[in-house]
């Protein structure tokens, strides 16, 4: 049986490697889609305010829990939001007791409430030394936010400009690069062969920038950093399916409601956490690769991040169009769910 041909595949559980739970009554209503499938995930904090201290970070954690249904099991791995006053010494004893996996980097302005992230490298080089001497890992949001950078370029011109210089200065610090979307930062990855790791989303390994912006605006497509041309993903699905132990999945399911989206200046961001593992069967099957759909998302996020895989597994299996939800509903209104734009055959069972 060729890999195209196969009907159904049972991989360790997958976790989620870069994932927006919001608050309150959004929580509530997302945390269900990600637990369905997910063991683990890593919890971006970008609330606002943002999730800055140890502190705020048990606080969340336990509001996480709390909107967690009891006949779910989940494991949120949370992260540090860097700012320019952040102590080190705080850092490691977050890191110390286990309340965070990580610290999250993004450039001041880049993204949806990233107002307080870093203007200037230099000022948490302090910070990145500690980490790099107790191991913690660095996620990184990366795009420049130059205003005279054109939007597709920023993420080309980030790894240039910041992460080449900052891996020099800080060459033991362990960094993902968060959900890349360019030819140039899988050639980086590929290229670096130490401390070096990074996401890809669901989305950008299924839509380019056309289904954004042919035939009309789809907000629903819009977020950062924005899909690139085709031939970005393609060698974003490339890397996903070879095996590389430094790629893995970040989905980045970001939920806004349509409200938000739907409007003169639209919120950047899209919900895929309730059928991402369906449409990465799609994906992986469609390349001949599922096989290697375990590595990806089950695999070697555990592996960077130095934990197991998780023990329980989930059963992918092809049959008749799975029918999901066009959208969830919320007290502040609905959020709607990526369309791939083709059926989605893949069932998912928890065993
Ligand atoms: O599209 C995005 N949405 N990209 C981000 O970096 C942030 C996220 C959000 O929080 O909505
Ligand atoms: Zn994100």
């Amino acid at each position: 049986m060729t890999d195209k041909n196969m009907t159904s595949l049972t991989i360790r559980r997958p976790d989620d490697w870069h994932l927006h739970l919001r608050d309150g009554a959004m929580l509530q209503a997302v945390l269900p889609e990600t637990a369905r499938h997910f063991g683990r995930a890593i919890i971006m904090p970008n609330l606002v305010p943002p999730v800055v201290t140890a502190a705020q970070a048990v606080d969340y954690r336990e509001r996480i829990m709390a909107a967690l249904p009891g006949d779910m099991t989940f494991k949120p791995l949370m992260t540090l939001y860097l700012t320019e006053e952040t102590d080190p010494d705080d850092v490691a004893a977050a890191h110390a007791s286990g309340i965070a996996t990580a610290v999250k980097l993004y450039p001041a302005g880049a993204t949806t409430n990233s107002a307080s992230g870093v203007r200037d490298f230099e000022k948490v080089r302090p910070v990145l030394e500690r980490m790099a001497d107790i191991g913690m890992p660095l996620c990184i949001h990366g795009e420049v936010t130059d205003g005279d950078i054109d939007i597709f370029d920023r993420e080309a011109v980030f790894i240039d400009k910041v992460l080449r210089p900052l891996r020099k200065k800080v060459p033991d610090l362990r960094i993902i690069m968060e959900h890349v979307t360019t030819q140039d930062a899988v050639d980086y990855v590929r290229d670096t062969h130490k401390n070096l790791a990074a996401t890809i989303t669901t989305h950008h390994l299924i839509i380019n920038r056309n289904h954004i912006l042919v035939g009309g605006i789809k907000p629903h497509f819009y977020c950062l950093p924005v899909a690139k041309r085709e031939g970005h993903r393609i060698a974003l699905v490339q890397a996903a399916v070879s095996g590389d132990k430094r790629f893995f999945l970040g989905t980045d399911s970001a939920p806004h409601t349509d409200p938000l989206k739907l409007q003169a200046c639209g919120c950047a961001g899209i919900f895929t956490a309730p059928n991402t593992m369906s449409c990465l069967a799609e994906v992986f099957n469609a390349a001949g690769a599922l096989p290697k759909l375990e590595a990806f998302a089950s695999l070697n996020g555990p592996r960077f991040y130095g934990l197991a895989p998780n023990e329980a597994t989930i059963t992918l299996t092809k049959g008749d169009p799975v029918a999901y939800p066009t959208h969830i509903d919320t007290p502040d209104g609905p959020v709607t769910v990526f369309d791939p734009g083709f059926d989605l055959h893949w069932s998912v069972t928890s065993n």
